[in-house]
């Protein structure tokens, strides 16, 4: 049976309040990528990294793009023949509001009963950073690793990583590799490490309603001009049936049979509907008819509104006929939906169903690619055999809701396998008040990876 190598694990121990307090300080940076008033911050987030990257002993450099910045470290200083792995992981992370929800200050990390609370504590600081020391233990104990090594650290993520695939595609050179390894994602419960099978992809989009040329009185004009939320609502009422199946038409024709071995596996995961809805605090759950509720969040698209905006919304009553209307919608997508495809899709849709007397027009805000798992392979068994050595068990397989939107990228661009292994847990928080990291998983993480290079050299 594998173990995690004794001088490493000796390291992380002996180094554990110094590696806290680094990670401490990465946290305290304000990184929120959706606003321009942080753009210092990101830059320093990434100055930041590669910093840690240089501590580590890999050579860092901040690459600045139209966005914000990319962080690539290098270390190829392993024996011929050895693989090349790129980690790949995010500096940038969500806003924090609403602040006055949080129990201590988002950028203030702080630990109570060994969670670790902070904006970025498990996604994704906290999983990148764990890789930084992973390898950081290899170097300083050893002085050497047995793989070579790129990290690519991207501040987008959290916006739809407009700029990454073509950094990807100028620097095809620097960043060519044998396997992409991540850690930006949750394990499936506390003590059962997990590996990614899926992710689903993205379609995001902005519907604007615009009726009359201003808010008019509602008695006035009220019933004689077509009211632009009204006329929201009922091109929202189309996107579904009554089965909460899409109604968009082709919507579904690109979407691949699940792999029968793949659901078996998903049937046999710990998994209970009435834990799941109280932790999501929901009154009831709901979705497509037919289907499991992992099958619907991992297995079949969605069609949401994320937002809605019209009229008036502030105390009391006002009478007014609102001069426009505004939905975001996002789509999340499953192997093998296109962003663009769907974007035609839900275009076409939108122009046929808008009702006359208002004028619809639809943004494509951003998109990413769905993405499915290879499972097979040396770096997905060294995966096995370093989590089940870490985490004293053996990792089961899992899928995945969320979206990480350069991951289909790495395959198309690279031609290298993704392996996604993250070390979250269910109610983490994530994107949301009080985010936190199991502190137990961030130190586990650490030594799962740090084992994970040995395990990928050794076999
Ligand atoms: N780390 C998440 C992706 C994720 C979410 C993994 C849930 C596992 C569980 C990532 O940072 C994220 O939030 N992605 C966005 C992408 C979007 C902004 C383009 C998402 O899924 O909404
Ligand atoms: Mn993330
Ligand atoms: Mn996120």
């Amino acid at each position: 049976m594998t173990l995690v190598p004794a001088d490493l694990d000796a390291y992380l121990t002996a180094n554990d309040d110094r590696i806290r307090g680094e990670l401490f300080d990465f946290l305290r940076i304000p990184s929120v990528s959706a606003r321009s008033e942080h753009d210092a911050d990101t830059v320093r987030a990434a100055e930041w990294t590669a910093r840690s990257l240089g501590a580590a002993g890999l050579t860092a450099t901040v690459h600045p793009t139209a966005g914000h910045p990319v962080v690539v470290g290098e270390w190829r200083g392993a024996p011929p023949g050895a693989q090349t792995v790129l980690v790949y992981g995010h500096y940038d992370v969500q806003p924090a509001e609403p602040l006055e929800l949080w129990t201590s200050p988002a950028f203030e990390p702080t630990v109570r009963d060994g969670r670790l609370y902070a904006r970025g504590s498990v996604d994704d600081k906290g999983q990148l950073f764990l890789h930084i020391k992973a390898l950081e233990a290899h170097l300083k104990v050893r002085g050497t690793l047995p793989v070579n090594v790129i990290v690519l650290a991207e501040g987008e993520e959290e916006v739809g990583s407009e700029h990454l695939a073509s950094f990807i595609e100028q620097h095809v050179d620097l960043l060519r590799c044998d396997a992409v390894v991540i850690s930006d994602s949750a394990m499936f419960a506390p003590g059962l490490p997990s590996v990614l099978s899926s992710l689903r992809g993205l379609a995001y989009f902005q519907i604007d309603v615009q009726g009359p040329a201003q808010d008019l009185h509602s008695g006035s004009y009220g019933g004689a001009v077509v009211n632009p939320a009204m006329a929201l609502a009922r091109i929202l009422a189309t996107l579904h049936d009554d089965d909460g199946r899409i109604a968009i038409p082709g919507f579904y024709d690109a979407v691949d049979e699940w792999p029968a071995a793949v659901r078996e596996q998903m049937r046999s995961l710990p998994f209970d509907d009435e834990h799941f809805r109280a932790e999501a605090g929901s009154p009831a759950l709901g979705g497509e008819r037919g289907y499991t509720v992992l099958e619907r969040l991992w297995t079949r698209p969605t069609c949401e509104v994320n937002g809605l905006l019209s009229g008036y919304t502030g105390e009391g009553a006002k009478t007014v006929l609102p001069a426009r209307a505004m939905a975001k919608v996002s789509c999340r997508l499953v192997p093998d939906q296109d962003p663009t495809e769907i974007e035609g899709l839900m275009k076409a849709h939108l122009a046929r169903v808008s009702p006359s007397g208002v004028t619809t027009t639809v943004t494509h805000l951003h998109g990413g690619r769905p993405w499915r798992a290879e499972l097979k392979g040396p770096l997905f068994e060294a995966a096995r055999r370093a989590l089940a050595a870490a985490f004293g068990r053996e990792p089961v397989i899992t899928g995945e809701g969320g979206s990480i939107p350069v991951v289909g990228d790495f395959g198309r661009i690279l031609g290298a396998p993704v392996l996604l292994v993250g070390f979250g847990l269910p109610g983490e928080n994530a994107h949301a008040p009080d985010e936190w990291m199991s502190m137990e998983n961030f130190t586990t993480g650490m030594r799962a990876i740090a084992t994970l290079w040995d395990e990928l050299a050794a076999h």
